[in-house]
């Protein structure tokens, strides 16, 4: 593998159907868990994995994601002026100043292949990340992108990030096939789209996190629509092993579908049971929701 993972690729222009009508004016990626966005959970990992180039794959509805990583001048002084000097440290951090952000426009939510191959013309020839927001992944050592990015480059490869699933959830996921599975990792033989339990070659689970070589952009070009009339990164990525070593990943840490309502709710709990301001309150009032419902 040729150079660092420097570009991270956020694909955040899809409908959100599952959060309307919510979606149908604040992107999905602009949900909050307490009292952060899913997208910055996903910048706060890209960048802590080394990445200083930020790709967000857009569409025309979701200037929100813009607006939040832009300068808030008004909102700045006035923080300044009412002395509220925390509020407004946390404003200024939502970036680094050492990364830069870059918005491509999907004109058309024609999968996410489709949305991957419209970062190309930033991303050139490197191997680089690929992020799904809503896919949020808690851990306490290293986040999930540093983990895939240091198996990438120690084995030049490409790398999936999967979780086992129960044998009748292999229908909403990608699921891979291995051979020689040991410790965390293993190469991928096979990956199906939404197999229904009794085809599933195994129950590895793709999740949102990936380290692509770009060869991956030649083979989307050259994919056709499949599942639902969608360029499926899932084939571009079936073309992708059957030329280069790409493995699956077991990464450390825990997921959170935060594209369904119960995931959302589920990491909301959790991260406010994991800050230290939030904990017993949080335990109180689960405790006494428990004891009303
Ligand atoms: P999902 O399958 O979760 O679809 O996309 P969605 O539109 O976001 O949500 P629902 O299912 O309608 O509620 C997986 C990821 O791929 C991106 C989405 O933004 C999400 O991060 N995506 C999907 C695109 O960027 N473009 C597309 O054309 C499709």
């Amino acid at each position: 593998m040729n150079g660092r993972v420097r570009c991270a690729v956020f694909p955040v222009a899809g409908l959100g159907t599952r959060f309307l009508p919510a979606t149908k004016t604040v992107p999905k990626e602009m949900l909050p868990v307490v009292d952060r966005p899913l997208i910055q959970y996903a910048v706060d990992e890209a960048i802590e994995a080394g990445c200083d180039t930020l790709v967000f794959v857009t569409n025309r509805y979701k200037h929100a994601v813009a607006d939040y990583f832009d300068k808030a001048y008004e909102l700045e002084q006035k923080l300044e002026k009412a002395g509220k000097f925390e509020a407004l440290a946390e404003i200024r951090d939502v970036l680094p100043r050492h990364v830069r952000a870059v918005f491509v426009t999907q004109t058309e939510a024609l999968g996410l292949g489709h949305a991957v191959l419209c970062a190309r013309p930033v991303v050139g020839e490197q191997p680089f990340a690929v992020l799904l927001p809503d896919d949020l992944i808690w851990n306490r050592g290293a986040g999930a992108t540093k983990q895939l990015v240091d198996l990438a480059t120690r084995e030049q490869a490409s790398v999936i990030a999967v979780q086992d699933v129960p044998i009748e959830q292999t229908r909403s996921y990608g699921i891979v096939a291995t051979r020689d599975f040991t410790g965390r990792h293993g190469e991928i033989s096979a990956i199906v789209e939404k197999p229904r339990p009794e085809e599933a070659p195994s129950t590895l689970a793709v999740v949102g996190r990936y380290v692509l070589q770009p060869r991956i952009f030649e083979l989307l070009e050259r994919t056709k629509p499949g599942a639902g009339g969608e360029i499926q990164l899932t084939d571009g990525i079936a073309a992708l092993l059957a030329e280069q070593k790409t493995l699956a990943y077991r990464f450390e840490g825990r997921r959170f579908d935060c594209g369904s309502r119960i995931g959302l709710i589920e990491a909301t709990l959790q991260y406010a049971l994991d800050d230290d301001g939030l904990r017993d309150a949080t335990r109180d009032l689960m405790r006494r929701a428990l004891a009303d419902g």
